[in-house]
């Protein structure tokens, strides 16, 4: 199988994100081929990770089967023969696509970050560390790092174009998106991150926090898009090493996190882009856990 860093398709390009490449597929359709680009301390690798592409567009698709009947979503198939069957112009294309593209519903994306958060890490935590709130509302107080937020918040965030997502009130997401859509939205959203939290941690992963996007289809209806319970949309922690009162290692990303905090250390890395050249022994060891969390998360091996 392939390793992709940037991906070239017979199909009209529609944008690019920081993983994803967008391509359409007539008016209705999209074509979501997730690359093994990776980042950390929101920088871009040179290095590409095998196999991480195709298990975050699996994980997702393992994820809108589960949620069949109970959440409507944009998946159509994340199978690279059924996808050649519904888009012959990716014939010999294949290789290019195995594992890693997902077909999907062609929505107008709402312009909010649905997360939430069963766990107080990260900029939540620095938030409440320094003033005992979550976007500007009060927690309770005593709360240590890491520990569980019962029940989970619901903290929407704007999509930046550039630079880092705002966290923002309810109130705001109302003047935003109306008032409607910010009730489905959220129930929408602890729905689904409910049934996840539930299923990942019985398994081995605390999905500590995720974020969702929704979008409306032809027809009107808000439907789940984007990735769904992933690695790179959440943060994984292993359950066995699950430890409240200091940060949590990252499941996936902790042996790339270790060697560029020890590259910066030892003053060969500044920070910034260009980062250091990633030795072998980190790409395989980062690869290995994508392809742990996926067996993880679905309770099998993955197969391409
Ligand atoms: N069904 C869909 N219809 C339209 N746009 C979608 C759909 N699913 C995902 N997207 C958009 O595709 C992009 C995915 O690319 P990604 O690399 O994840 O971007 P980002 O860097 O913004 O996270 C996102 O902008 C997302 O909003
Ligand atoms: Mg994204």
């Amino acid at each position: 199988m392939n390793t992709v860093r940037t991906s070239d398709l017979p199909l009209p390009k529609i944008g690019r994100g920081k993983v994803r490449d967008i391509y359409a597929v007539g008016a209705d359709r999209v074509l979501l081929l997730t690359t093994d680009r990776i980042s950390a301390f929101d920088v871009v690798m040179a290095e590409t990770i095998p196999m991480k592409g195709a298990v975050l567009t699996q994980i997702s698709a393992y994820w809108f089967k589960k949620l069949e009947g109970a959440v409507p979503h944009h998946m159509i198939s994340a199978d690279a023969d059924e996808i050649i069957r519904e888009v012959p112009a990716l014939k010999n294309h294949r290789a290019n696509i195995l594992g890693r593209a997902m077909l999907c519903r062609r929505t107008t994306v709402f312009p909010i970050e649905c997360v939430i958060r069963g766990y107080i890490s990260g900029s939540a935590w620095k938030e409440y560390a320094a003033r005992g709130t979550l976007a500007g509302e009060k927690l309770p107080a005593g709360l240590v790092e890491s520990a569980k937020l019962e029940p989970a918040i619901f903290s929407p965030a704007t999509k930046a174009e550039t630079g880092h997502d705002e966290n923002i009130t309810i109130a705001r997401m109302r003047e935003a998106v109306g008032s409607d859509v910010t009730d489905t939205l959220e129930q929408m959203t602890r729905k689904i991150y409910a049934l996840g939290e539930a299923q990942a941690r019985a398994r081995g992963i605390i999905i500590a926090d995720t974020k969702f996007e929704f979008g409306r289809d032809k027809d009107g209806r808000i439907i789940l898009i984007d990735e769904v319970m992933t690695p790179d949309s959440s943060r994984f922690w292993a359950v066995d090493a699950y430890k409240p009162v200091s940060p949590q290692p990252s499941f996936d990303k902790q042996p790339l996190r270790d060697h560029l905090d020890a590259e910066r250390r030892a003053g060969r890395w500044n920070g910034d882009a260009p980062p250091p050249p990633l030795p072998d022994s980190v790409v395989d060891a980062t690869s290995k856990r994508y392809l742990e969390a996926y067996r993880r998360v679905t309770g099998s091996e993955l197969k391409i």
